[in-house]
């Protein structure tokens, strides 16, 4: 091959690393469908909790697991969803508060995922968790099976986030408490096609059968936003008809 040819053939190797990169890395396979999604998380599974994401028992009760038990205080023992769960992290903060007396369901895609939570689960808290393989918007539960449904770091993986959030209200009852993010920041805007401004996002909530919607800052790349779903108008936005 001519050194020109050789040139060429470099740079459309870079140029093909650059795109795998951008896919598989930063937008974590968004665009190859939830498959791949849960594969590239199932690759890292192992090292989600403490070398990725590093959870803090401490900063996940104030975060998360108080106050999420607090919004269902006034619940018999309540039952959660928790929609692309991964390692079940809002299941294992939950546990952890003694506010809370009730179970959680955990669903994701990612096998590796799921087994490595259930690993992680204290035994004592392992008949009040479950773990299932399912895509978060085809959810294999009756309406209104749940208290609470959260959805938290995985909506902007999805290919219809309005989707699954429609198919999250189907499965919450009327009066439930939803607990979702919405990527922010830098990273959120490399997800082509999947980001949505703060005002998209709000939009979105708008359109859905909830009432008391509060979106607050969260984390550096997370909003979190807490809603309440609506009583009467609920059945007809849930199913999307
Ligand atoms: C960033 S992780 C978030 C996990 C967990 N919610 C947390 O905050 O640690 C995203 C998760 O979404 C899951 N996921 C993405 N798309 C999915 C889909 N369509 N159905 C089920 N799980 C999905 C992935 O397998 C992965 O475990």
């Amino acid at each position: 091959m001519t050194p020109e040819g050789w040139v060429v053939v470099l740079l459309a190797a870079i140029g093909v690393g650059q795109l795998a990169y951008w896919e598989l890395v930063l937008c974590e396979g968004a665009h190859l469908g939830p498959r791949v999604v849960a594969a590239t998380y199932d690759w890292v599974a192992r090292r989600y909790d403490a070398d990725i994401k590093h959870f803090d028992p401490v900063v996940e009760s104030t975060i998360l697991g108080l106050p999420l038990a607090t919004a269902l205080i006034e619940v018999d023992a309540p039952r959660v969803l928790d929609l692309a769960a991964g390692t079940g992290r809002t299941a294992r903060a939950l546990v952890r508060e003694l506010a809370f007396d009730g179970s959680v369901v955990n669903v994701d895609l990612a096998t590796r995922m799921l087994r490595t939570g259930r690993d992680a689960l204290p035994a004592h808290a392992a008949e009040r968790v479950g773990w299932l393989r399912a895509p978060v918007d085809q959810l294999p539960f009756a309406d209104a099976a749940f208290d609470a449904v959260v959805c938290l770091e995985a909506l902007e993986f999805v290919p219809d986030a309005e989707r699954v959030l429609r198919e999250a209200l189907r499965v919450l009852r009327p009066c439930g408490v939803l607990l979702i993010t919405h990527r922010v920041g830098p990273y959120a805007r490399l997800i082509l096609g999947h980001y949505l401004s703060r005002t998209d996002f709000a939009a979105l909530l708008g359109r859905l059968p909830l009432n008391d919607i509060r979106i607050e800052r969260w984390q550096v790349e997370y909003d979190l936003a807490w809603a309440i779903r609506s009583a009467e108008s609920g059945e007809r936005g849930a199913r999307g008809v």
